[in-house]
């Protein structure tokens, strides 16, 4: 009986914590992250590492980025290189769909 009741109490609240965290990057705007990606960042990885969309590069065994926090920091490292001065809420789009579509942190 006991284990029972445990569950049935610790259950929903999981679920409940589960859906407010799960999202590293909350309200991205997803595809406004595509769009910025497809304009800046596409064609630089593609040359480089290749696969489609230059996609290569989020998904080699040996990427970098392994957190959502390494995923951020990465980023920034790009568009700093690149003296690219995008708004942070661009950057959260970016990380959102880079996140969505290949890292899949949650
Ligand atoms: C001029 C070329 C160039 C452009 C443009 C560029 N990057 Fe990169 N990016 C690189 C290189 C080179 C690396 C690999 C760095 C390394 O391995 O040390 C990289 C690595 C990354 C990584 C880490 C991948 C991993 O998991 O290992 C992320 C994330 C990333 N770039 C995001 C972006 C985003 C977002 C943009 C567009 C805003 C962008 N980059 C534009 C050259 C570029």
């Amino acid at each position: 009986m006991r284990p029972r009741i445990f569950l049935g109490f610790t259950l929903p609240l999981l679920l409940a914590a589960g859906h407010s965290f799960a999202d590293p990057f909350p309200d991205a705007d997803l595809e406004q992250g595509e769009q910025t990606h497809m304009e800046i960042c596409v064609q630089c990885h593609m040359e480089k590492f290749g696969g489609e969309g230059g996609s290569d590069i989020y998904t080699r065994s040996d990427r970098r980025v392994t957190s959502p926090s390494a995923l951020s920091q990465q980023l920034t490292a790009c568009t700093t290189m690149l003296n690219l001065d995008l708004f942070p809420e661009d950057e959260h789009h970016l990380a959102g769909f880079l996140n969505k579509h290949f890292y899949k942190f949650e």
